[in-house]
């Protein structure tokens, strides 16, 4: 069975585990462990390059950390996020999509509700999830989407469009759970949320956020799984206590 039809039958059954990996060690952990989509999220333009949003990441960028993760992971499905202007028109989004095909993802995420592409990748057999709400690669503030009645319908009636345009699960992106909610029971397509509460098909998050690297990174939606800075900041103490007081190397981490 297709990966994307594998997806879209967990829809009222199973609940779907996405996270984002930019790298090959990354990847292997979760390709080993119960993850159903592994995302090349464009979010390492921030956690991955320092960058304040995702609106510098290019397509080579986006490449290079695809190439990486799928040589991690040889099991789970890989989407590759497209970056901003690499689908500005059907034609060099389709010439994009292909690179990352090519690099090792199965399939691509585009922002927003863009009819002609999502029709022309369903068209070229290119599995294409979507993405609704907040789209950080056109945004001027991170903020809730959809609180007034008027963006609510908007968002509900793209969710609609996108859905019925063939893509095989949506991101929802930062917006209240009564309208994800809504939006989950009006489409076909499995809804990911992200900030979009309990009702989604499934939820994906940020591998450095859920793991606590990203330090200064706390809004309201984000669970830490792990505090990672504490370990990491302890191990580097340690580290360099035991090398300043010539704790290490000791006879065991020595050749003789
Ligand atoms: O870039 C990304 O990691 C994303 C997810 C947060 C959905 O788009």
């Amino acid at each position: 069975m297709k990966f994307e039809a594998a997806i879209r039958q967990k829809k009222n059954r199973e609940k779907i585990v996405v996270l984002t990996a930019y790298d090959y060690q990354i990847a292997k952990l979760l390709d080993e462990g119960p993850v159903d989509i592994i995302l090349v999220g464009d979010s390492l333009g921030m956690v991955f390059q320092g960058r304040k949003d995702t609106k510098k990441v290019t397509m080579d960028d986006m490449i290079y950390h695809t190439k990486a993760v799928s040589r991690g992971a040889h099991h789970t499905p890989i989407i590759g996020d497209m970056p901003i202007h690499s689908y500005d028109t059907p034609e060099n989004a389709e010439e994009n999509a292909r690179c990352f095909l090519k690099a090792g993802a199965h399939g691509v995420k585009i922002e927003g509700n863009d009819p002609d592409t999502i029709k022309r990748f369903v068209k070229s057999g290119i599995p294409v999830m979507g993405h609704i709400g907040l789209l950080p690669q056109t945004a001027e503030v991170y903020r809730l989407q959809g609180k007034n009645p008027e963006e609510a319908e908007r968002l509900l009636q793209d969710a609609v469009e996108v859905d019925k345009n063939g893509v095989f699960s949506i991101v929802l992106e930062c917006i209240p759970e009564i309208l994800a909610k809504q939006i989950t029971e009006h489409v076909n397509a499995p809804t990911i949320g992200i900030g979009a509460g309990r009702f989604c098909d499934g939820q994906v998050l940020v591998i450095n956020d859920m793991l606590g690297l990203n330090d200064g990174f706390s809004p309201k939606f984000l669970k830490k799984y792990a505090n990672l800075t504490k370990t990491i900041k302890e191990a580097l103490e340690k580290f360099s206590h035991e090398v300043r007081t010539g704790a290490y190397p000791d006879k065991e981490h020595t050749y003789h």
